[in-house]
């Protein structure tokens, strides 16, 4: 039997493509493994967003040629977004990656996830490899994941769509993923109804721009949600999943939207629908207009400021995060108090903060230039991680003495972490095996990151 591992990097969507090539190799037969040196095939899900995240790959990759030495027989696959969708001079081809990691012997994208079988018999033919009608799929949405990211069924990703159609200046997304396309609304349904069936609680849907869901390029050529009239597809899909709740769901989350597709029917749905949380993670990336324009993000600051105005009027207590990029071309010390003022304005509970990273292929490295020392954009990113601590510090406080419903993720001993309905993490402890529950807790302190409290 061959045995299997698979390491992923990045983001909820890697994590979710992992379990579809989990669910594949299972089905070829092939046992999972934790340990490296007992693997006979072994995948990097990788991750191309910034420069570190691909180091790290490379970094492996050496210790892949001391592994070869005892076990010859090793097969090493490189997929996710380092193999790009399509390759241009600007891009790295996949002949460069087979130059600069020599120990690499298949890389796929993450959509040709079906090939996989026949690329690993070209290598070594004698292997014994079980046939799969999958193999023959053209759509790696139809793989049914193994759903083992979170440790129990109460918690399940579902991807719905894959690709951006967004083209911000900076992404390399595009590029790696490719056009934005969604999956079928009943692939979607069917899905998410088996897990609830299943016990799933708590869904998470994403996609890399998650609410333009149905109104990409390639669904407008193809009229896929035209019966829908004036409603978004999204909108339509959290009404369809709220239905769920008949059945024993009780949250949808979604992430990441983009603050462009943020229609005031979604804002109105998050507030009626009862599986919707309040709280919502919507990417800003900067809080300066003239930041914003460079990066081709299509907003402004005064239109962004409208939605949280919108959500905050319709959801009084939400909890809003938000990503931000420090150092982007040509970000004037100006442009950078713009967004510090405007994080705080904003008053973003949580967020996650990078510094520009120039990657090959994007408009961006095309044409502006990554002139920002890193010893400036370290500066700004510690003096915004700053007011992020404070802000987060602040926006925990107002739980104290409030109990709040809690889902369970981990449970060590007797110390349980979950997550709220406003997804801030609450440890507390209990006797009782609470993995999967939701529990109620009554919040006595609350820390930088996380809120502490009592089991009622
Ligand atoms: N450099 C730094 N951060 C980036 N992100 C995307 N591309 C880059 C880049 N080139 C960040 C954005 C995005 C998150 C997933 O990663 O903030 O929202
Ligand atoms: Fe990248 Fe922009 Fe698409 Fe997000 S919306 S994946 S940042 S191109």
């Amino acid at each position: 039997m061959l045995k299997y591992l698979v390491e992923t990097y990045g983001c909820q969507m890697n994590y979710s493509d992992t379990e579809r090539m989990e669910a594949y190799l299972d089905a070829l037969g092939f046992i999972p493994t934790k340990d490296f040196e007992d693997a006979d095939f072994i995948m990097f899900n990788t991750c191309s967003i910034r420069q570190k995240a691909e180091d790290r790959v490379y970094g492996q990759m050496k210790k892949m040629g001391q592994l070869k030495k005892q076990n010859p027989n090793l097969i090493v696959v490189v997929t996710g977004c380092m193999v790009r969708k399509s390759s241009s001079r600007y891009s790295v081809d996949r002949d460069k990656l087979f130059v600069s990691m020599p120990s690499l012997d298949i890389a796929l994208n993450t959509d040709e996830l079906p090939q996989l079988a026949k690329l690993t018999r070209e290598i070594n033919p004698n292997l014994k490899i079980h046939e799969i009608e999958e193999e023959s799929l053209e759509d790696y949405f139809y793989i049914t994941p193994t759903h083992t990211s979170h440790q129990s069924k109460a918690q399940a990703f579902v991807a719905i769509s894959n690709g951006c159609d967004k083209y911000c200046t900076y992404c390399i997304v595009p590029y790696s993923r490719g056009r934005e396309k969604s999956r079928s609304i009943e692939s979607i349904l069917k899905e998410a109804e088996g897990l609830v069936e299943n016990g799933c609680k708590e869904m998470t849907i994403i996609g890399q721009t998650v609410n333009s869901y149905g109104l990409s390029q390639h669904d407008e050529e193809h009229k896929t949600f035209e019966y829908l009239g004036d409603k978004k597809p999204f909108v339509h899909l959290l009404e369809e999943l709220d239905k769920l709740k008949e059945k024993g769901l009780k949250r949808v989350r979604f992430t990441s939207p983009h603050p462009k597709d943020m229609s005031d029917q979604l804002i109105d749905a998050m507030a009626r629908l009862e599986t919707q949380m309040p709280y919502l993670h919507l990417p800003v990336q900067s809080g300066d207009d003239r930041t914003l324009k460079r990066m081709n993000r299509t907003y402004d600051t005064k239109s962004y400021k409208e939605i949280l105005k919108k959500l905050r009027k319709k959801i009084p207590d939400i909890s809003i995060s938000t990503d931000i990029i420090v150092g982007f071309c040509g970000e004037t010390e100006e442009e950078f108090n713009n967004t510090y003022s405007f994080f705080k304005e904003l008053a973003f509970e949580h967020g996650y903060l990078a510094q520009y990273s120039e990657r090959q292929g994007t408009t961006a490295a095309k044409f502006i230039r990554d002139d920002i020392p890193k010893s400036v954009k370290s500066e700004r990113w510690h003096k915004l991680n700053e007011l992020l601590k404070e802000n987060s510090r602040n926006a925990l406080k107002r739980f104290k003495g409030k109990t709040v419903n809690v889902l369970v993720e981990s449970q060590e001993a007797k110390v349980c972490h979950g997550r709220s309905e406003h997804f801030k993490t609450v440890q507390f402890n209990s006797g009782r095996k609470l993995i999967g529950e939701i529990v109620p807790v009554k919040i006595t302190d609350s820390k930088q990151w996380l809120l502490e409290g009592e089991l009622v």
